[in-house]
């Protein structure tokens, strides 16, 4: 019989294990369903603008690569990557100043198949890590899945808070933190780019405290204004560095990589054998053909200033509508503003009424360890993907949902209530 639409009964609730019950569904996945709605203006995804990719351009590559390398890219593959897609990514590396060799990386199944095989390789339930907090929720989900005991770190405009950090690690003393998981440009959710005195400061930090630094870039090169702040690999050669295509060119290809120190790339290959065997090669053999034979600079170029235009529609919107008790972070690159609320607005209570009224966010709680009841008064909006006109309707949107909200609590604080 057909269950569609149905709440079945799970009868497998007790098999499950440990790892399942401590992990949560995305918040960003589950609105994928209501963003669909013509209209609701979604403000809730991370997604690059691939509408303005030149897809006549992106279909002839593809179906040349197809015919010249079908035949291996329809086959299994080296599970650490197609050698032409490793000396590919080496070449836009070296864009960053990261000078490697194409044995000191592994091509993943997005960043996001990085962070679960580092999670998987790392994490022992209990083990102490640190990220940012708030931090990318792909992130928590990829890690919590191990059990860790998440310690989240503050950011303000300049990136992570590193005296907060430096109080952190000497409360728990050397190597008693598995790894420090760090957005430094163009931070996911914050928008924030951590500036070069605290990139020096936590990488002395961690070298003190002998932790290992996990980099996630996938924003680093969305950059429309200010000058560029060295990643913390070109920096350091023992950080762990992750990239993908997926904002630069497209995330449906699937292909990121992970830049590790070799004893460590060792473990993760072998990690990923478990995983996947390999990678799609056609999905290299697709991502290789763009980057080396199409103007794919001046198409990113031309998108930059799509981001340019949208994040100015959207802090300018913010501006002119949100209560002057609402403060915002001003991303000079990448997809995102957070936004802090008075502690009286409760984000993930306000979805559904932002949701009747025609607009999408994420609300801030799931940017924080599960259990840890932060971030409830903030919430994360995309400027990515829609237009100017839209991203002002749904902030004007926002604004009301937030002003009934403002305006209740007035009430009851003259009523006596609170
Ligand atoms: C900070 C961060 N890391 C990793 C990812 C995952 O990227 P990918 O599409 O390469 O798996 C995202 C996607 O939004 C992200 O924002």
């Amino acid at each position: 019989m057909a269950t569609s639409g149905l709440i079945q009964f799970d009868e497998w609730a007790d098999l499950y294990a440990r790892r399942v019950e401590v992990m949560r569904t995305s918040a960003v996945r589950d609105l994928f369903a209501a963003a669909s709605r013509s209209d609701i203006i979604s403000l809730s995804g991370g997604m690059p603008d691939i509408r303005r990719l030149p897809l006549e351009q992106v279909s002839e590559v593809a179906a040349h690569a197809v015919r010249q390398e079908g035949v291996a890219g329809l086959q299994y593959g080296d599970t650490t990557g197609r050698t032409q897609t490793k000396e590919l990514i080496c070449r836009l590396m070296e864009d960053l100043d990261i000078h490697i060799l194409p044995e000191d990386l592994t091509v993943t199944t997005g960043a996001q198949q990085a962070l679960d095989l580092l999670a998987k390789t790392f994490i022992n339930p209990g083990d102490v890590i640190i990220t940012e907090g708030p931090t990318y929720l792909g992130a928590l989900q990829a890690f919590s899945a191990y059990q860790p005991d998440i310690r989240t770190i503050a950011f303000d405009e300049e990136g992570m808070r590193t005296d907060l950090l430096e109080a952190t690690l000497s409360e728990l003393g050397p190597r008693t933190v598995k790894f420090i998981y760090t957005v430094p440009t163009f931070q996911n959710p914050g928008g924030v780019t951590m500036s070069l005195a605290r990139r020096r400061r936590l990488l002395e930090l961690a070298r003190a405290y002998e932790i290992l630094v996990i980099e996630d870039d996938p924003y680093g090169r969305l950059r429309f204004e200010g000058e560029p702040v060295p990643c913390l690999r070109s920096l350091d050669r023992e950080v762990v560095y992750l990239g993908t295509v997926s904002k630069m060119f497209a995330p449906g290809l699937r292909t990121g990589w992970v830049i590790a120190p070799r004893p460590i790339l060792q473990k993760l290959n072998m990690v990923k054998q478990g995983t996947d065997l390999c990678g799609s090669a056609l999905c290299q053999v697709i991502v290789e053909h763009y980057f080396g034979e199409t103007p794919w600079r001046e198409t990113l170029a031309d998108m930059m200033e799509k981001y340019r235009q949208r994040r100015d529609a959207m802090l300018e919107a913010l501006e002119e509508f949100f209560p002057p008790e609402a403060t915002w972070t001003h991303p000079a690159g990448g997809f995102f503003v957070w936004v802090t609320l008075p502690p009286y607005v409760d984000t993930p209570q306000m979805l559904s009424v932002a949701l009747d009224a025609g607009v999408t966010f994420v609300p801030g709680d799931g940017c924080y360890p599960a259990g840890s009841n932060q971030g409830r008064n903030a919430m994360r909006i995309a400027f990515c993907y829609e237009e100017p006109e839209a991203l002002r309707e749904a902030v004007r949107r926002l604004s009301l949902v937030i002003e009934e909200r403002l305006a209740l609590y007035r009430a009851f604080i003259a009523a006596g209530v609170l």
